[in-house]
């Protein structure tokens, strides 16, 4: 079996030669695949491929646009998982080959459905339904952070609340506060293609999103709900600007950081003058809940 997970390409691609990726190459035991993916997600590959070995481990090979990163990358794993570093060409095969392996994502009422899909989602299923094309941006839904900021959101968000989905991607997050009633959804992503993609994923799903690509910024808000999987690192950063946009009594959800990361994320929000609410953990990844 193999399979790809994508994500956004990057901001800056600095020029590669003859347009190929330097693929950084290592093999795990299956049960260790997600923890390797999650380590190599954290260095933001264009896309990770996963293919089974013939002694019945994975390779895992993630395409980097430059080879000091995927070298850089590969002296910090462990050396058992034999990574080494290797040229790909950077087709569009690399990028989309995705689509083959997705499935529809259920988290709470929420249905997130291939948007591309012909076949149209079951008439029983009774929540909400996203019909969602990420595109090369991340946020299929498949991803442990993304699934839960989506469960962390139907449990914060009520009806008519302003909402802020900061490093919005896909778009998944807003789309799915517009649906659940929200009378507002604000959503910032330093990368313009997720804000393009986040446009046209509202429109495909009916909705209303104010979409910018800038990070939040003083005087932003104030927001009743404010989301936000962006990584422990920029979660830390940005933590006093993200308290000021939440009104009093709004509530703040967090991921994209791993478990061990919690700690120093909700420490950060807690200085800046938030509460801690609630912790949720899924392979490996973690949310948290924040009130202000
Ligand atoms: C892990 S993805 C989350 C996408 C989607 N919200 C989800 O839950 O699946 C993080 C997004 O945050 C964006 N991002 C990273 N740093 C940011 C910042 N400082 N301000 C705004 N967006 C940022 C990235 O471009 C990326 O699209």
């Amino acid at each position: 079996m193999s399979r790809s997970r994508s994500r956004k390409p990057r901001l800056f691609r600095p020029p590669t030669d003859g347009d190929n990726l330097r693929c950084l190459r290592v093999v795990v035991p299956a049960s260790g695949v997600d923890e390797a993916a999650g380590r190599l997600w954290l260095h933001e590959p264009v896309a990770i491929h996963e293919a089974a070995t013939d002694d019945g481990r994975v390779a895992l090979l993630a395409g980097f646009d430059d080879l000091a990163t995927a070298a850089m990358v590969a002296g910090e794993l462990p050396p058992e998982w034999e990574p080494t570093v290797e040229t790909a060409p950077d087709d569009s095969s690399w990028r989309d080959n995705w689509r083959a392996f997705v499935e529809p994502v259920e988290v709470g009422r929420v249905l997130v459905w291939p948007g591309w899909w012909t076949e149209p989602p079951p008439e029983r299923h009774d929540g909400l339904v996203i019909r969602l094309d990420p595109g090369a941006t991340f946020g299929s839904g498949s991803h442990p952070s993304t699934r839960l900021s989506l469960a962390a959101l139907q449990q914060v968000l009520h009806g008519g609340d302003q909402v802020l989905d900061l490093g919005c991607g896909s778009g998944i997050l807003s789309v799915a506060a517009a649906l659940l009633d929200a009378a507002a959804v604000t959503a910032l992503d330093i990368d313009p293609e997720a804000t393009l993609v986040t446009e046209r994923n509202a429109v495909a799903n009916g909705v209303g999103v104010e979409c910018h690509s800038r990070s939040v910024q003083a005087g932003d808000g104030p927001f009743d709900v404010v989301v936000a999987n962006i990584g422990a690192a920029v979660l830390c950063h940005l933590a006093p600007v993200i308290v000021g946009s939440i009104a009093r009594g709004g509530r703040l959800v967090v991921a994209g950081m791993l478990s061990e990361q919690a700690a120093s994320v909700t420490t950060a929000f807690a200085i800046a003058g938030l509460r801690l609410v609630s912790t949720d953990e899924q392979d490996g990844w973690a949310v948290a809940v924040l009130r202000r």
